[in-house]
């Protein structure tokens, strides 16, 4: 039997996603006028087959063991499909799914008090997209860690609905990497301290129990009049869809994207070229610094903007390098130099690097190294201004800074 839902895209009918008999997608938009869900994928009137239009799609789900956990209860047919009928009304970006249309005159707000979200984080790792609770939010989010979303205003959180999407990310800790939270809020804010573009991060607790609250940046609320809380989605694709390829492909060494690759898109696509291959140099460099290894395709993302593509805000920014290799490979998600560790990499790598993506590689070695010559001291201004214990991540993360500005001096 063959399925068509429908496709929106900033509140829009923008086109209609099919499952075919043989369990393949193809999507069709309902003009060639639209704004279109990526830059893989113009709009036109002609339908785009399965090879095309699949890696979009399947890019919006969640990864791993979260999508077997969903595809098992919640599947008949093609995963990917099921996934988004069943919860695809708030994804990353601006687009929605339906069966019919979205119901955007429900102005009910169902309020998520602190007794509740200590009860979703306690369920979280088993019930991934919280399908337990009743009226469970149609939310569909990448990556592989436990994770949930919420609408907050005036500092209440709600379930989201049609007319209310989610406004931020809640990650909450992971027992096969201890003090995981501690290590995001450090990194994703010490971005910010460099001023690298990266969303807020707050930590907060429900009864005892410890999350990040990360702002979306994939949204605008209104702050005041009659039209206070109301939610404009701003539309994002990851690089694994701007490269139309699937998830499993997000490492280079799985045979997927690669430096290069993630660089060309910015040279084909963005509207912003000099300043986002400076921030894409800035991001590499930040990885880098603050030994994130799983600085992937899947965690850097184009913004599609009322002005134009460029680079998202960062995000997923932590060190995997504080963990032992037993716990997490060390292996760079993208090589550099042809190097895959590192721990081997010299200043002449990424001299390498600049000049194989085609930069002036003496002036981009000189921008990048006075844009971090102050990290150490404000990683350290941080640290203190955190108030985190004796014995913090953070020590072992500037550690691992002190010694890799050292290496690119
Ligand atoms: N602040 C944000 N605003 C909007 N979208 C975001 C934000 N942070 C993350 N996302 C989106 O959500 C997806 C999952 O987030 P994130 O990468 O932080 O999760 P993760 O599970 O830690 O990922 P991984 O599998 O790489 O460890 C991202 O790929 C991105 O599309
Ligand atoms: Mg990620």
């Amino acid at each position: 039997m063959s399925r068509e839902l429908n496709v929106y895209l900033c509140g829009n009918k923008t086109g209609v996603l099919r499952e075919n008999e043989l369990m393949q997608l193809s999507f069709q938009y309902c003009s060639d006028k639209v704004q279109p869900l990526s830059v893989r994928l113009p709009a036109r009137m002609e339908e785009y087959p399965n090879a095309l239009a699949a890696p979009f799609f399947e890019n919006l789900t969640p990864e791993g063991e979260i999508f077997e956990i969903l595809a098992k209860a919640h599947v008949s047919g093609n995963k990917v499909y099921s996934i988004l009928d069943r919860f695809g009304s708030d994804c990353a970006g601006a687009v929605a799914f339906y069966e019919t249309e979205p119901n955007a005159n429900d102005d009910t707000l169902h309020e998520i008090p602190t007794s509740k979200m200590a009860q979703i984080i306690d369920n979280l790792p088993q019930d991934p997209l919280l399908t337990s609770l009743k009226n469970p939010p149609r939310l569909s989010l990448a990556g592989a860690q436990s994770k949930f979303a919420v609408y907050k205003l005036d500092n209440r959180y709600y379930r989201s609905t049609d007319k209310y999407p989610t406004t931020h990310i809640i990650k909450i800790t992971n027992k096969r990497f201890p003090n995981l939270l501690e290590n995001e809020l450090f990194c994703m804010r010490l971005a910010q301290v460099m001023q690298l573009g990266v969303p807020d991060v707050e930590l907060k607790s429900a009864k005892d129990r410890q999350y990040i609250e990360i702002q979306r940046y994939d949204r605008k609320i209104n702050g005041n009049g009659v039209t206070c809380g109301i939610v404009h989605r701003i539309h994002q694709e990851d690089f694994c869809q701007a490269l139309g390829i699937v998830s499993n492909k997000k490492y280079q060494a799985g045979g997927g994207a690669g430096l290069k690759d993630c660089f060309k898109v910015i040279e084909e696509f963005s509207d912003n070229k000099l300043t986002d291959f400076t921030r894409f140099m800035e991001w590499i460099i930040f990885n880098y610094l603050i030994g994130n290894t799983d600085s992937h395709a899947k965690n850097i993302s184009l913004l599609h903007t009322n002005g134009g593509i460029k680079l998202a805000p960062f995000y997923d920014l932590l060190s995997t390098e504080i963990y032992p290799e037993k716990i997490v490979d060390h292996g760079m998600a993208m090589l550099i130099n042809g190097k895959g560790k590192y721990a081997s990499l010299k200043s002449a790598d990424f001299m390498v690097l600049f000049e194989q993506l085609g930069l002036n590689a003496t002036n981009m070695m000189k921008t990048v190294k006075s844009r971090f010559s102050g990290i150490v001291s404000k990683a350290k201004d941080l640290r203190r201004s955190l108030n985190f214990a004796d014995g913090s991540v953070c020590d072992d993360i500037i550690a691992i800074i002190k010694k890799r500005t050292n290496v690119l001096s």
